[in-house]
């Protein structure tokens, strides 16, 4: 049994499949599930802003029985005014597992290190790790079967990209990732996610020219401007813009779908229309992370 979610790689291939499988089973089957965190509390310490992320997990967390408390750590990083070893031997004492979205990932890893109760990553600078399981479940509601699938994330290479890359290989997908070279996505976790592609027989790769796509089942974008980002939000936006997801790209690589994490900076890195449109799947995504996350919960502590 893993106690951490962290960067997704605590888990198996196999076990990332599982969490999935149990994510659909909850969602059809709700009332099995109601109990399982019965008597169990969890935080949510939060560094940076939220709306999806901690609707899903508070929600989430209340359908299984649990209950979660919201810790907004906006105003002073964690760390500050006492240890984060501290920190997390202070939760150890009161709660049964922490959820944390900060801005370094040494935050999480230090904050794992001292508690004796699970930590869950709710995004850190490198890594969204709930966002792809989300995203994967959204996918397999669509397609059914996620081998061989074709996804192209497309613009700034970061935490979003990274968790697509690792659980895209982990599941079979064979990802690519599009961004120009001066914001390409860290040689760390494309060379982690090749690792795992030559196990699962997945292909991943990192290009810099839209026209270099092909063929793609679905397109993914994300914001171009990380929260805690120190990039030139213009200097982005000014290099970025021949990578906007847009109705050109859906047609010159014949994708079926379009994906987002949110929040989404409409006609910027996606046009309005197609995100309004039929094939945007960012609502089913965003509905998805509450049971995606729910099954994590469920496999932590051990009460699938
Ligand atoms: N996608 C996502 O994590 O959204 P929030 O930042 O609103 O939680
Ligand atoms: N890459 C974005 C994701 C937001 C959900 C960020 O880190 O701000």
């Amino acid at each position: 049994m893993q106690k951490d979610y962290l960067t997704g790689l605590e888990f198996s291939p196999a076990q990332t499949e599982g969490l999935l499988d149990l994510a659909l089973l909850a969602k059809q089957q709700p009332e099995k599930f109601q109990h399982a965190l019965s008597g169990k509390s969890i935080v949510m310490l939060f560094e940076k802003p939220s709306l999806r992320t901690r609707m899903s997990f508070e929600v989430g967390i209340q359908r299984l029985g649990g209950q979660a408390i919201y810790l907004d750590h906006k105003d002073e990083r964690i760390g500050v005014r006492e240890s984060i070893a501290d920190y997390a031997r202070n939760f150890s004492v009161w709660v049964h597992g922490i959820i944390a979205r900060v801005f370094a990932h040494q935050t999480l890893t230090e904050l794992a290190k001292n508690a004796r109760v699970p930590v869950v990553n709710a995004l850190c600078e490198k890594l969204h790790p709930c966002q792809a399981l989300a995203d994967y479940l959204s996918l397999k509601e669509t397609y059914g079967n996620l081998k061989g699938l074709k996804l192209a994330y497309v613009g700034d290479g970061n935490n979003v990209s990274h968790s697509l890359l690792l659980v895209g290989a982990m599941l079979g997908v064979n990802v690519t990732v599009l961004t120009p070279q001066k914001y390409a996505c860290k040689a760390e976790w494309l060379d982690k996610a090749q690792t795992l592609a030559a196990q699962t027989g997945a292909t991943v790769r990192l290009i810099h020219q839209p026209n270099q796509l092909g063929q793609q089942d679905v397109l993914y974008t994300d914001t171009w401007v990380s929260m805690g980002e120190s990039k030139s939000a213009s200097e982005l936006e000014r290099v970025l813009k021949p990578y906007q997801l847009n109705e050109t790209m859906v047609a010159e690589t014949g994708a079926g779908h379009v994906m987002h994490c949110q929040p989404a900076h409409r006609d910027v890195e996606i046009t309005s229309a197609l995100f309004d449109s039929n094939i945007c799947l960012a609502m089913r995504q965003a509905e998805n992370r509450l049971h995606a996350q729910n099954a994590l919960l469920l496999n932590l502590f051990n009460a699938a």
